[in-house]
């Protein structure tokens, strides 16, 4: 099936002619690219477009630049400084409009905020903020300055937070006391400071009062004396654990945002950054149980995404672009923030979740604040799809021009859904493919090209992608194979934080010269690509990533667990749902209750994203001579598929 979609605009579009613009885009990358880098501002030009030193890529060499020169101070001379560049609802439908010099406004008091706390160029600041414009305005001042933002998503738990505080050696903490997410309460802080019990490096925690003293939470107030964070009805987790020895670090140790920011200028300079520079941290599952921290820097990385959102999403002066994710995850960072700013359009962001207060909320929100491109997940598509037609029905979408779709694939009955209810048959759906480690979008549609629902269609331009076998050779068409990357591009990441090792060994050594995505896909006839899903040990709930030995090590945590395999099983809505092969330690009698503890603790250890759906107690797991888990067998068993070639199962 292939579906052309009739909107006027696009076919006026200039991606018109896909074909010959993607070959005059590889054929010489580096001119491609650098005409791009020219559209926005540098302190300086680069000398080389493009340094490979395989397996390293350096972008824009000798070139200095900031991402928020390009995302603020270039707007703030123009027009554009008295647009709107964020627009953000809380779950009450209160809103709050920033122009672009307000937003630069507040992103200058905290920079300077932090630069008064001893922030400095290179120094990392650990972000665990919820849906708040706050968390927005918090990355921008930390690039602004140079320092390096380490954002964790405000769901993972404690310990989660602690792993990556503790990795990235943040040195200042911002979070919010406690924030609404439905009908709950959730206690950020408490999370915050059990991650910083043991932890001797950190040097300040800035706190954000989202809500003003609820009960839960106790009503937190900073004695200005000593400027330590004081309880007044305080619960007992509250309590440091030893008060004595904690006094003297507990001391002005704990700020809150708004007594930080009362005080400082609104004008900030802008650190002059090398385009090879780190802007930040982010981290993300793989096979092993410690998530990776990809890096990216300031130079391709802008370039990448500022190109990648206007041409995808055919961005438009006055557009108003949301993307539902959450800038916790990649998804944010380049596609809520970054990119929205430098193109110079208003960004959109919605505190709440898609079922609060009601399953119409967003439906009710691109109505009311006009929306015109929107970008989602499959798996909220397919929850909402469970309500029917009526209550999208119900809405008028006609400002909406184009619809998004990230995360994981997306089936065609959900496309379909998709485009009849929200884009009224008329506009396309841009099916992008990327990763955490590519920072855009790799293999996506362009406006106006024939669309296949459930294809990301193929590579944009300036990347060269292929599907091969173990060997590196391409495989025939319509067969399932390696998706790769043969080339470099800009928005590259830089490394995996303090791992280099691990850089060269998740994605240049499996395969020989080619950047391996650890994602399985089909080329058909027509040369559209069908990503198949991941070819490793990363499992994809509702489109994020969780490893499925981060998720063992989370149960062998519990001290009745002798062993467990985890694996994905196919969901309905979630795409995947997790289910765990537990053995229990000899003697432990298994019961419906320890499988409700044993659920209770991977939250506890990862959050409620990692929640699994099973659990089943094994006496035995399928291993390999070697010790391994043969996770694959699990998988086929579970599934009743065919189990492959078992030779080196143990028994
Ligand atoms: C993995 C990367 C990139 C932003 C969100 C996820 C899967 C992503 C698609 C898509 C099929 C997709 C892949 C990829 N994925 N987009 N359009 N079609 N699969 O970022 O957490 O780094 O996950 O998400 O499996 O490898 P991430």
């Amino acid at each position: 099936m292939l579906i052309n979609p009739k909107s006027v605009i696009l076919e006026n579009s200039y991606t018109k002619d896909y074909e010959k613009l993607y070959k005059d885009s590889i054929e010489n990358p580096e001119t491609f690219w650098g005409n791009i880098a020219r559209e926005l501002l540098w302190f300086k030009p680069w000398n080389k477009v493009l340094d490979w030193q395989y397996p390293y890529a350096r972008w824009f060499v000798g070139g200095q630049t900031n991402i928020v020169y390009n995302a603020l101070d270039r707007w703030l001379k123009t027009d554009v400084a008295d647009k709107t560049a964020l627009i953000w609802v809380s779950q009450d439908g209160t809103d709050e409009k920033y122009t672009y010099k307000q937003l630069n406004e507040e992103v200058c008091k905290f920079a300077n905020g932090l630069k008064s706390l001893g922030v400095r160029k290179g120094d990392k600041i650990t972000i665990y903020l919820p849906r708040i414009p706050e968390q927005l305005i918090a990355m921008l001042a930390c690039l602004k300055i140079g320092a390096v933002h380490s954002v964790v998503y405000s769901g993972f738990s404690a310990e989660a937070l602690k792993n990556r505080i503790e990795d990235a050696q943040a040195k200042v903490v911002v979070c919010s006391n406690a924030y609404p997410y439905g009908k709950k309460t959730v206690e950020s802080l408490k999370n915050v400071q059990q991650a910083l019990k043991d932890n001797k490096t950190f040097e300040n925690v800035i706190v954000v009062e989202r809500i003003k003293q609820t009960l839960d939470v106790g009503s937190l107030k900073i004695d200005k004396e000593v400027g330590d964070l004081k309880l007044e009805n305080q619960p007992s987790s509250f309590q440091p654990q030893n008060p004595a020895s904690n006094f003297q670090r507990q001391t002005s140790k704990y700020i809150w945002w708004h007594e930080l920011v009362n005080k400082q200028d609104t004008i900030c300079s802008t650190e002059i950054m090398e385009a090879t520079d780190t802007a930040f941290i982010l981290y993300t599952s793989g096979t092993t149980g410690k998530p990776k921290g990809i890096i990216h820097a300031h130079g391709g990385y802008q370039v990448g995404i500022y190109y990648t959102l206007k041409t995808v999403f055919d961005i438009q002066p006055d557009d108003i672009f949301w993307s539902t994710a959450d800038a916790g995850w990649i998804t944010g960072h380049s596609y809520i923030l970054y990119a929205p700013l430098i193109n110079g359009i208003t960004t959109f962001v919605y505190e709440g979740t898609p079922d609060y207060p009601d399953i119409e909320i967003w439906w009710k929100l691109i109505e009311k604040y006009k929306i015109t491109k929107f970008y989602t997940a499959p798996t909220a598509i397919r929850a909402l799809m469970k309500f029917g037609e009526e209550p999208v029905k119900k809405h008028n979408l006609y400002s909406l021009k184009i619809l998004g779709s990230v995360g994981e694939p997306i089936n065609p009955e959900a496309w379909l859904w998709y485009f009849r209810n929200v884009g009224r048959e008329q506009i396309p759906i841009m099916d992008t493919w990327w990763q955490t480690e590519t920072g855009m979008f790799m293999i996506t549609p362009v406006p106006s090209v024939g669309l296949k629902p459930g294809s990301a269609f193929k590579p944009f331009f300036g990347i060269e992608a292929d599907v091969v076998d173990d060997k590196g050779n391409k495989v025939p068409l319509n067969k399932q194979g390696y998706l790769i990357i043969k080339k470099p591009w800009p928005a590259m990441f830089l490394d995996v934080y303090n791992n280099p090792e691990r850089y060269k060994e998740t994605y240049f050594e499996k395969i020989s010269n080619v950047y391996f995505t650890g994602d399985s896909a089909k080329i058909d006839e027509d040369g559209y690509y069908w990503i198949m899903g991941r070819n490793d040990d990363v499992i994809k709930v509702s489109g994020h990533r969780l490893g499925s030995a981060e998720l063992e090590s989370a149960f062998v945590s519990n001290p009745k667990v002798a062993e467990a395999a985890v694996i994905g099983k196919p969901h309905e809505v979630k795409g995947e749902s997790i289910k765990a092969f537990v053995i229990l330690k000899h003697g432990v009698v298994p019961s419906e209750e320890l499988k409700k503890e044993l659920v209770l603790q991977v939250r506890m250890q990862i959050g409620p994203i990692a929640t699994p759906d099973e659990i089943e107690f094994v006496e035995k797991l399928p291993k390999t001579r070697s010790g391994k888990i043969m996770r694959r067998v699990l998988k086929a068993q579970e599934l009743g598929q065919p189990v492959g070639d078992v030779s080196t199962l143990e028994d």
